[in-house]
């Protein structure tokens, strides 16, 4: 029984309802009795105030910009762990003792290629198809070539599919990529790091060998950190509502990543570069500010702002210390990160920021590192998904090993024309 109520007076009747507590943040209101005792929906577009889940994956406080992942922070995850070990704590629940690590990479490692049909299925593609074009549609396929993973009530059929959807997903983006350049696709390297091995795929060609630069390989090993699960996102919430149908997998993440590609979401990192190759150089940041400022303009500043986030998002700050680390590692320099600083420090000085609370967020700073890599823009959303399918995965386990876990089927507030009869076409 919870010791805290919430009381609704309506009608001269009064309701109470259960808060139940977290671990950490805010407590909720359980309303699942709302509307068989009171006949009201409660009505929160966009969710602002919703809790759809209980989950013990990831918590952002966005007042004091943390984030944690199974309680660890995602500065100590970036600085000291890989995604292969951050991937195995939001999967499992703690930090995997060296054996659990290496049997978890292994596990990993030898599912990193695909049933060699779907090279067939890439060249149904045109060329210039965005890449998250193919990740959606090669995803979604991928059901129609596993069925010996997607019975979701068996949990080994769930473990296999989850670790085959985290090790395929560098192959298929890289192909993605491979397919758009007109190169041909290049085989996983087991030998390789699963970040190493991506960036073989993506940049290795068979003519000549490729060395992989530690410095690179960390700093996108980080950036696949910094990607991998944010609570429950716009994504991770489609993944979640398709999950809980029953649909299997595959399909839930397709569906993950065709809501990702959007430019408010996980597009933005795309949206952000463009912008900033749009501004160009420092003295034309005041126009767009304005621009961002004004009601009637629907320019945005891409890469600023966040839902939660009403603090400096802490993966920004990872992703700014780590521009400079691949700058100096590729010796290059790109005048469009400092156009970003100065952007981020006229808009953070800007009373209108200000009061809205509007920072830097993950993709900010992102696109220039990418772009120093190598990467085309189109690429950014792409590697986005892959980051945060082992996300996705981990909160479609929880959910569906959840017991309290059933349909989502919201409700609504009906503003249309109330019941009228048909008119037939000689009286209209
Ligand atoms: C991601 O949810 C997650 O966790 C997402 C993510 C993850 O890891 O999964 O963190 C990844 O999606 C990061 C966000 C990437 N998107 C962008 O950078 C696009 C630009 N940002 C905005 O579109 C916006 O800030 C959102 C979509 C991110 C958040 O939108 P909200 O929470 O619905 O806030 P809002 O649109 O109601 O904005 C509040 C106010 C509005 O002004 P008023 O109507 O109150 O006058 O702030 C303004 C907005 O106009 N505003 C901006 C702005 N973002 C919000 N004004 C100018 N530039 C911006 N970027």
């Amino acid at each position: 029984m919870a010791d805290k109520l919430a009381k609704l007076e309506m009608d001269g009747k009064t309701y109470e309802y259960p808060v139940l507590e977290g671990s950490t943040g805010p407590d909720v209101i359980d309303i699942r009795k709302l509307y068989a005792q009171t006949g009201l929906f409660t009505f929160d577009p966009g969710f602002t105030s919703t809790a759809s889940c209980e989950s013990a994956l990831t918590y952002i406080d966005g007042d004091e910009g943390v984030l944690l992942h199974r309680g660890y922070p995602i500065g100590q995850l970036a600085e000291h762990s890989s995604f292969m070990e951050v991937s195995y704590l939001l999967l499992n629940g703690e930090l995997p003792s060296k054996q659990q690590l290496d049997d978890f990479t292994y596990t990993i490692t030898r599912h990193t290629m695909l049933h060699e049909q779907l090279m067939t299925f890439y060249r149904g593609f045109r060329r210039d198809a965005h890449p998250m074009a193919v990740m959606c549609g090669v995803v979604g396929a991928l059901s129609a070539f596993y069925h010996d993973s997607t019975d979701i009530s068996d949990p080994e059929h769930r473990k296999i599919s989850s670790h085959r959807l985290i090790a395929k997903m560098p192959t298929i983006a890289a192909m993605a990529y491979k397919y758009s350049v007109g190169q041909p696709f290049i085989y996983p390297d087991n030998s390789l790091s699963y970040t190493g091995n991506f960036l073989r795929m993506t940049f290795g060609v068979p003519a000549e060998p490729y060395e992989v630069i530690p410095a690179v390989e960390r700093a996108m090993d980080r950036i696949f950190i910094l990607h991998a699960d944010h609570e429950q996102n716009a994504s991770t919430s489609t993944v979640r509502l398709a999950g809980s149908s029953g649909a299997n997998p595959f399909a839930c993440i397709a569906a993950g990543i065709a809501c990702l590609w959007g430019p408010a979401h996980g597009g933005a990192n795309e949206a952000a570069l463009n912008m900033l190759k749009e501004i160009g150089t420092p003295d034309r940041i005041p126009h767009y500010i304005e621009r961002a400022k004004d009601k009637n303009d629907p320019f945005r500043l891409m890469g600023f702002g966040h839902r939660v986030y009403k603090n400096y998002d802490p993966r920004a700050t990872v992703m700014q210390k780590t521009v400079r680390e691949v700058f100096d590692a590729l010796k290059v320099n790109d005048p469009l990160f400092e156009t970003a600083l100065r952007l981020e420090e006229i808009a953070l000085s800007d009373p209108y920021f200000i009061e809205k609370k509007l920072f830097p967020n993950v993709d900010f700073y992102s696109g220039i590192i990418l772009s120093a890599i190598g990467f085309p823009t189109t690429m950014f959303t792409a590697l986005f998904a892959l980051a945060r399918t082992v996300g996705w995965v981990a909160q479609w386990n929880e959910m569906i090993s959840d017991p309290a876990q059933k349909i989502g089927r919201p409700r609504q507030l009906y503003t249309g024309p109330t019941q009228r009869d048909y008119v037939p076409l000689s009286q209209r």
